[in-house]
């Protein structure tokens, strides 16, 4: 089956981490924490779709609301009631969220959120970390996979108009953004790197930044695509007291459907608005065909309304995650750094005497192999998955039996 994948679609994927060696599976359905392939093998899922689907696959209440608008029509075009409700829900958790608007990627969220920090500040420098990961937009496709100093791909021009700062170090950021400061629009940063290697910022290091970014008149871009809703209802940056001008959100807030939101503050946001401003001044900010389609709409409601009305899960899989990360941390005895927050996690196998993982250059130091191979013995004899060298997500639909057994087997390996 992955052969005739291959034969139609370049490396036989639609998304370059979605292959590994030496071939993935190929998923017929999804339920609950299982992933399913043609072969009928059912794996416990830690990928969980990228790590949007923090209800599990396919949960009830998103399924049932996602039927009814099938029959109410999926795709509009047009202003509707659906994104009313869900823009209410995500501005009342979200203080940032004064005005938004909906794409349907984090990608593009991203994208526009660079161009609205040029227009809003007629700068043209982007400042992010080394390792972030933002989408695929050639305005961030820079200094994303080790080693950072490589271009990420031919094709993208202007890349001397991103640059990168070592993530948790503000003395080595700030003295980077300094030589910049004339020239700088925005910084974007992920609150816990996702791709990455899972490694939560410190607050005073966002802290450092965003003050920096303030007296300097250039936008802080709190990127929570991962993050937002996962740890908490609402996004992580209130929790550090952090102001950030703009935050963009994706994956949970479509509970599975294709989403991404910009959120932001309204003076900044009015850079968008079409209606009264030249096109020098404006910002010209999309949307898209698809976006505020009804179906991610009402997918994204009825997931954040259960995340709302159910606080307990985010003790629940917070809780799992804690036991997940001091558990492999015990059956690896001294081998491993388990980073992470709440319900996500990573191992890393721990090499040439690094002892602590601050940021994306520790992360790509660890024995990157011996996690993959981790990673797949489980794929091919355990019926667990993780997407090979990427950090793993516990839903709603996991119980303290998963984990376990992910220990257990994590123990033979
Ligand atoms: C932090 C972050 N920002 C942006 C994106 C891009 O989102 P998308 O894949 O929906 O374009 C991702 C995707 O993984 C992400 O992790």
């Amino acid at each position: 089956m992955f052969a005739k994948s291959a034969k139609l679609h370049v490396n036989g994927v639609s998304h370059n981490i979605r292959f590994y060696e030496p071939y993935p599976f190929v998923v017929k359905k999804a339920a609950g924490k299982n992933l399913i392939d043609v072969d009928g093998n059912k794996y416990t899922d830690y990928w969980m779709g990228h790590w949007s689907l923090i209800l599990g696959h396919a949960p009830r209440n998103v399924k049932d609301s996602l039927k009814r608008q099938i029959e109410a029509g999926w795709m509009y075009g047009t202003v509707n009631e659906q994104t009313i409700q869900l823009s209410e829900l995500i501005s009342k958790a979200v203080p940032v969220a004064e005005k938004i608007r909906y794409v349907t990627s984090g990608t593009e969220a991203t994208m526009y959120s660079v161009r609205l920090a040029r227009s809003t500040t007629g700068r043209k420098i982007i400042a992010k970390i080394d390792g972030g990961w933002h989408g695929y937009t050639s305005d961030l496709l820079k200094s994303v996979n080790w080693p950072f100093s490589e271009s990420e791909s031919s094709g993208v021009i202007n890349e001397e108009q991103i640059i990168s700062i070592p993530y948790n170090d503000l003395e080595g950021s700030l003295s980077i953004l300094k030589k910049y400061s004339k020239d700088l629009a925005g910084v974007i940063i992920e609150p816990v790197l996702g791709g990455g290697g899972c490694i939560p910022a410190s607050a005073d290091y966002l802290k450092g930044i965003q003050e920096f970014c303030h007296e300097n008149n250039s936008l802080f871009i709190l990127d929570e695509i991962v993050t937002g809703f996962r740890f908490r209802y609402g996004c992580l940056y209130p929790t550090m007291k952090l102001d950030p001008d703009i935050v963009t959100l994706g994956k949970i807030v479509g509970g599975g459907m294709a989403i991404g939101v910009m959120c932001g503050k309204k003076e900044i946001m009015q850079f968008a608005d079409t209606r009264d401003k030249k096109k020098s001044e404006r910002s010209y900010v999309g949307g898209g065909t698809f976006s505020a389609n009804p179906a991610s709409m009402v997918s994204g409601f009825a997931t954040l309304s259960t995340l709302k009305n159910k606080k307990s899960i985010y003790s629940k899989i917070n809780d799992l995650g804690e036991y997940a990360r001091k558990e492999l941390t015990r059956v690896f005895d001294g081998d491993v750094v388990v980073t992470g927050k709440g319900s996500l996690f990573m191992t890393h196998f721990t090499k040439d005497g690094i002892a602590e993982i601050k940021n994306s250059a520790d992360a790509a130091k660890c024995d990157t192999n011996k996690l993959a191979k981790y990673h797949f013995k489980m794929i091919a004899q355990d019926e667990v998955f993780f997407l090979p060298g990427k950090l793993g997500a516990i839903s709603n639909a996991h119980e303290k039996t998963d984990i376990k057994k992910m220990i257990t087997v994590s123990e033979n390996f």
